[in-house]
């Protein structure tokens, strides 16, 4: 995938001309804890295939321009031609066509293109709702927390050599950049390589602050001695009969959980001290980290209802409702009821875990999406 700079700089200039980065409330809305309405609103867009959000941003926005940037780049709906030319000038429309960018139907441009601000940066990223190609380039709502997480604990004056697993589009490593004497991004996945390069151009990052590698972690792991390794790893599980149509993004293997324990399982067999995780998953986590050595503190960020993570597959990956059923199935087999969203900080040390319970799903919230996911997913 090739982008070239004029369409980067005209893509920066929209964003920076329009507060694009106020957006980050809409996506950045489960960050904030202990309250029924957030719960409720990740409930409806996930019921609403993120219309709920639209409906939000429409009522809270005024300014013509910036719901329009928040059409094509936030939201992937398409905007009239017209209403483009708030946006750019017809010269400049023709570049981003030309790079695909922005596609034209008729009378209207969508983007096949998400982007997502954190902290005045712009991450380039696919539109991953409702597809399910293999090579999809992701960062979502668990990167933003683990991102928010990670600046609380993470370490007055010390700076790091830093290993970001799984970079995607590079949103940890550019990120944490600050945090780190040197920083090194891989993805096995060349089309996420692409993205965080389009990520470093879109925030006028030096090429050289950031090493990024297309390559197995486990390679650079056996190799390199890193300080602090970071990850928000795949972790769903999925049925074996659709594997070849999982994005590489999502599949953990086995339960959901085959790569975050081989990630852990390297990382105990490696020189590095520290490991910083960002996962949804069942309460078996818990049960994988007990076997190991080390000073474990689990944040316990969110809960969810099984129902709302099969409207997931089904929304989100478009899964079938058989193909949901297999999940279930295997959610079953291995006794998990219940889903969260865990910050793991895991430093090498003598045998401790600590468990903080940050946020519970709301009784009522629970109620309401039992009743209608199971009625809808299953
Ligand atoms: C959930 S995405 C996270 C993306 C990014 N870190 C973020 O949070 O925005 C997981 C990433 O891990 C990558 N990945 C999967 N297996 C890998 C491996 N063995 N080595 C390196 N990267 C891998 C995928 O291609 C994907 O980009």
């Amino acid at each position: 995938m090739k982008i070239n700079m004029d369409s980067i700089k005209i893509l920066k200039d929209v964003l920076d001309s329009t507060d694009y980065s106020l957006s980050e409330k809409f996506f950045n809305n489960i960050n904030k804890k202990f309250s029924y309405k957030i719960a409720f609103y990740s409930f409806l867009d996930v019921l609403t295939k993120k219309r709920f959000m639209f409906f939000r941003i429409k009522k809270s926005c005024k300014n013509k321009k910036l719901l329009v940037t928040y059409k094509l780049f936030l939201m992937s709906k398409k905007v009239t031609i017209e209403e483009s030319k708030l946006l750019f000038s017809e010269n400049e429309l023709d570049v981003l066509i030309k790079d695909k960018l922005v596609i034209r139907v008729d009378n209207s441009i969508f983007s096949n293109y998400v982007i997502l601000p954190y902290e005045n940066k712009y991450f380039l990223i696919d539109n991953c709702y409702g597809k399910r190609n293999k090579y999809l380039v992701y960062s979502g709502p668990e990167t933003i927390l683990f991102l928010n997480n990670i600046k609380n604990i993470i370490f007055s004056n010390q700076k790091f050599n830093i290993l970001d697993v799984g970079t995607g589009p590079g949103t940890i490593a550019i990120n944490m950049m600050e945090k780190a004497k040197n920083i090194t991004a891989c993805d096995i996945n060349k089309r996420a390589i692409d993205f965080a390069k389009i990520n470093l151009m879109l925030n006028k990052i030096p090429k050289n602050r950031i090493r990024v590698k297309k390559c197995n972690y486990e390679k650079l792991l056996t190799k390199y001695k890193f300080d602090l390794i970071v990850s928000n790893p795949p972790f769903l599980a999925f049925p074996q009969k659709t594997k070849k149509t999982v994005p590489i993004y999502a599949n953990g293997g086995k339960n959901g959980l085959e790569f975050t324990s081989q990630l852990i399982k390297n990382f105990y067999n490696s020189k590095s001290r520290r490991l910083f995780l960002v996962i949804m998953t069942g309460n078996n986590i818990i049960e994988i980290l007990n076997r190991y050595n080390m000073k474990i503190e689990i944040n316990v960020i969110r809960e969810h209802s099984k129902y709302f993570i099969y409207n997931i597959y089904k929304n989100v990956f478009n899964l079938t409702r058989e193909e949901i059923k297999e999940v279930s199935e295997n959610f079953e087999e291995n006794n998990i009821d219940r889903f969260y969203t865990y910050v793991i900080y895991i430093k090498k040390g003598s045998k401790k875990i600590k468990i903080n319970t940050l946020y519970k799903l709301p009784i009522m919230i629970k109620f309401i999406e039992n009743l209608y996911f199971k009625f809808k997913c299953l």
